[in-house]
């Protein structure tokens, strides 16, 4: 065994899509891993450092009040890759959440069930010092800067719960239909309503409370340097009132800023509407949503179709 020479890093690190640690995870099989700090690349630090300081303005300026707050209580070091078990111990007294580290990705039924279990399936690895714009994969910025700081805020978390809530009615309503291609198309039509209301809220949510200006709360806003500014400030960007029945028809794309985001009031909005989309689930109303992105993998029909529902 060669001895590594003290105080150097490993040069490969824990990078998007450059990390053999989570490559040999994800060949046995393992979803839920540990996150071994120490393969931390010096570049994985700095590329942390860059994105946090040029962000803390930012996030002066757009984030939602909820947000602030939350990072705040996270007391996040701006120097550093975060450790998860760190996070946790500020995280979990506040709302039961807590960063659970995964070796990628998550089946669509077993994110939503981690959710409702206060579990947030959470990337480890870090984007390259030189890509540290916008990236369509998570990245532990995106998941601990961006996501993580919301979970500190009660009325968000039920919403994340009650989103786990909606996935187990999904998975219950598909195992009772007995015609099978019925099911995998009822299934797949509500799931992508799911998953549509998720990116439009929970990822790229705007919100106006009464009496302050507009903010972003979507965590795919939080993590984007120049996204937040625009979703904000541009008068490009379509801004239109946190609408169901549009948001579930609404196709997205994952690879450029988004043309339209949608503004909610509050926390206790989101979640009466996710509450709503369970009910018309159970209507049969979310059976034919039109057309369009997100694709539905066979990883995430098989995740539901064979969810163990106790
Ligand atoms: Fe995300």
């Amino acid at each position: 065994m060669s001895a590594q020479p003290e105080n150097q890093k490993p040069a490969v690190g824990l990078t998007t899509t450059e990390a053999p640690f989570i490559e040999e995870a994800v060949k046995r099989g393992e979803l839920y891993i540990s996150q071994p700090y120490d393969l931390y690349s010096e570049d994985n630090h700095e590329a942390w450092r860059r994105l946090f300081s040029r962000m803390v303005p930012r996030w002066e300026k757009y984030a939602n009040q909820h947000f602030q707050k939350g990072i705040a209580s996270l007391c996040l070091d701006p120097e550093a890759v975060p450790r998860l078990e760190d996070v946790n111990q500020f995280l979990k007294p506040l709302t039961g959440f807590r960063a659970k580290p995964v070796a990628g990705f998550v089946p669509a039924f077993l994110f939503f069930e981690c959710l409702r279990n206060r579990d947030f399936p959470t990337t480890i690895t870090m984007r390259r010092l030189d890509q540290l714009e916008y990236l369509p994969e998570p990245d532990i910025f995106h998941d601990i800067a961006g996501h993580v700081p919301m979970h500190t805020d009660k009325a968000f978390a039920d919403t994340l719960v009650k989103f786990g809530d909606c996935a187990m009615t999904a998975a219950r309503r598909a195992q009772d239909e007995k015609d099978e291609v019925e099911q995998v198309r009822k299934l797949t039509s509500n799931i992508m309503a799911m998953a549509r209301f998720f990116w439009f809220t929970i990822e790229f949510g705007l919100m106006k409370e009464k009496g302050l200006p507009l903010k972003a709360y979507g965590s795919g806003l939080l993590s984007s340097w120049g996204e937040l500014e625009y979703s904000v400030d541009s008068p490009d960007a379509q801004r239109f009132p946190l609408q169901l029945e549009w948001i579930i028809n609404q196709s997205f794309e994952i690879h450029h800023y988004q043309p339209l985001y949608f503004v909610a009031e509050s926390f206790d909005q989101v979640y009466e509407q996710v509450d709503l989309l369970e009910k018309w689930m159970l209507e049969g109303k979310l059976d034919n949503v039109a057309p369009g992105e997100p694709q539905v993998s066979e990883a995430d029909l098989s995740s539901f179709l064979h969810a163990d529902l106790g």
